[in-house]
């Protein structure tokens, strides 16, 4: 296990994630924080490791996401807290660290109907796996490969965070149009959907089965703007294209910025993507 991180926040007075997660928004957070308005609860209907959950301080949440491994991880940490991490601790040992008890507990994962032995499962694999990336097959299985890291860090201090931060949070297991239509006045919504591809052959929308298309990503534009005009305010990121600039052309506001980020699975493909803000207002 690599050393704990002996503070929570980073130089700029950010929280990581406790989950390592494609297209996670640790790195823009202040972008976000700077657009999002003020409100009683925050609904985020596609949560991911909770970049912003942990980096707001909005009274309530309301976290969803369709990915049912992620929500029963959630609610296991939040129902459980410091027993639940114990338990999960377990897996964290130099012993579990290479490829053929990877496999295993790859197996043991993909067989288990125990939630609580998923859960911690999933966090083992999301630390243990390649890349920390979550990706099934087409019966569900999921099918990350080893990687190979010297010490897998244990994400002790992260996890009890997010766990005090849940108390006054609903874990929701959720496709988006469900999660809009629980949004009432009062309350902000913050959309961070998969990435729209940024040319033809890039396709990293494959975040759990299914994927997300372009139909369901110009449906979101429109459920975005429909919730506006009721006055509840909508903050959605995504990479800058003709094609998010023409779905978001109704928002108020369309922030367009760079950042550096790992746009292959090879790490050290790294580009400047071009990223874009949308902000519906709502009033
Ligand atoms: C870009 S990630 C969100 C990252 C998150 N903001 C963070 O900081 O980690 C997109 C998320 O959307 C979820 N998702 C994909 N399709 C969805 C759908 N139709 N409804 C709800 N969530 C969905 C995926 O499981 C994934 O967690």
């Amino acid at each position: 296990m690599a050393p704990a991180r002996t503070r929570l926040h980073n130089k700029d007075g950010h929280v990581r994630p406790f989950l390592k997660w494609a297209g996670n928004k640790y790195q823009i957070i202040d972008r976000i924080r700077q657009q999002l308005p003020q409100g009683r609860r925050l609904i985020e209907p596609f949560v991911g490791s909770g970049a912003v959950f942990v980096n707001t301080r909005f009274d309530n949440y309301l976290l969803c996401d369709n990915n049912p491994d992620l929500i029963h991880l959630y609610t296991l940490l939040q129902e459980e807290g410091e027993r639940f991490i114990r338990y999960c601790k377990r897996l964290f040992t130099g012993e579990y660290n290479n490829a053929e008890s990877f496999y295993q507990h790859r197996e043991r994962f993909n067989q288990s109907r125990n939630k609580r032995q998923r859960a911690a499962l999933f966090l083992y694999l999301n630390r243990h796996g390649y890349n920390g990336l979550c990706r099934y097959n087409a019966s569900g299985g999921f099918n990350v490969p080893f990687g190979r890291y010297a010490h897998p860090y244990f994400p002790e201090m992260e996890m009890c965070y997010f766990h005090e931060k849940s108390a006054n949070t609903e874990f929701r297991l959720a496709g988006f149009e469900e999660s809009f239509a629980s949004a009432q006045p009062g309350d902000v919504i913050y959309c961070d959907p998969p990435y729209v591809p940024l040319s033809s052959s890039a396709n990293f929308t494959s975040y759990s089965a299914g994927g997300f298309d372009l139909d369901q990503q110009q449906h979101l534009a429109d459920l975005a703007e429909a919730s506006a005009r009721k006055g509840i305010p909508v903050l959605i990121s995504n990479h800058n294209t003709p094609f998010t600039r023409k779905a978001y052309g109704q928002a108020d506001r369309l922030i367009k910025f760079k950042v550096n980020r790992f746009i292959s699975c090879k790490g050290e493909n790294r580009e400047d993507a071009s990223e874009l803000l949308a902000m519906f207002d709502g009033i």
